[in-house]
């Protein structure tokens, strides 16, 4: 048995399609979306997801404002530029790229963002919101992941849905949006303290990877036939390779292929969807749709 490879690429790019349209109707209205985008340092990965975001929000027909500081801009000035950002009148949403550096507050930032302006949906009234079930914004990467399930036909009414990784970025919003009535599976939220998670992922019937670990799911793990998400984009040294490296998810992917039904690729699998929603997002607030 081989696993259906499911194109997050070609689902995001249907998405972007619409939202470039979406976008030259509210142009018409006088309405131009602009989303600043804040990188703090040089973190290889992190400048890399900028510029795929960057490239994202001009082939939408959005604007961009760039907004690149030095990794020793103490916690106080990034306050005073996100304070500034939340002004102007003319930047719908507010992105400050994550991880930090470690001399600032990350929750600290993310709370001075505005949060009608909080395209992330980091904020604690965004987060709060997704909790109690009340409109707001709902981070990017579990969005698209349910988007994802949607449009890759897979039935989550009822089903087991297993979680690996309790970011707040990643796993307990997702862990929430499953559980909501709309999507209905009933959820595992496992991670670093669970005892003997193959016990859990094993009983999956979509099991979501999450953990920010290569190898952390292995195919022994997988329910057969599982639908298996894989959310992990981990560098892996490779000599063979310009860059020096090469990506790789979470899930031992060509094991997995012979065990799990549905199966996302690293790359092409969630990285596009996370981005789409992302524009989804900026439009949203250019709309003014969460004030
Ligand atoms: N770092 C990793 N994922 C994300 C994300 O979705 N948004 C931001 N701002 N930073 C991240």
């Amino acid at each position: 048995m081989s696993a259906q490879i499911i194109d997050g690429f070609a689902i995001a790019q249907k998405i972007r399609r619409q939202i470039a349209l979406d976008v030259s109707a509210l142009k018409k209205d006088g309405i131009h979306p602009c989303l600043a985008v804040i990188l703090v340092g040089e973190n290889p990965a992190s400048v890399s997801y900028v510029s795929a975001k960057k490239k994202a929000l001009a082939e939408a027909g959005m604007a961009d404002k760039s907004v690149l500081l030095n990794a020793d801009i103490n916690e106080a000035e990034l306050l005073s530029i996100i304070a500034d950002l939340n002004r102007d009148t003319s930047v719908h949403g507010i992105l400050v790229q994550l991880p930090l550096p470690s001399h600032i507050d990350e929750q600290k930032v993310i709370a001075a963002i505005a949060p009608e302006k909080d395209v992330d949906g980091f904020h604690p009234v965004n987060a709060g919101n997704l909790l109690i079930g009340q409109a707001g914004f709902v981070p990017c990467t579990p969005c698209g992941i349910t988007v994802l399930l949607k449009e890759a036909g897979i039935p989550t009414d009822g089903a087991n849905a297993v979680v690996v990784g309790r970011s707040n970025i990643v796993g307990k919003p997702l862990a929430l949006l499953l559980a909501r009535k709309d999507i209905n599976a009933t959820v595992t939220l496992c991670h670093t303290g669970t005892k003997d998670l193959a016990s859990f992922t094993r009983n999956a019937d979509i099991l979501i990877a999450a953990a920010g670990r290569p190898g952390t799911i292995s195919a022994d793990m997988i329910k057969p036939g599982a639908a298996v998400i894989d959310v992990g984009v981990n560098r892996i040294p490779d000599n063979t390779k310009k860059s020096g490296f090469r990506l790789v998810g979470d899930v031992d992917f060509q094991a997995a292929l012979d065990v799990a039904g549905r199966i996302t690729p690293v790359p092409k699998g969630v990285g596009p969807m996370t981005i789409a929603m992302l524009l989804c997002n900026t439009l949203y607030a250019a709309r003014g749709s969460f004030k």
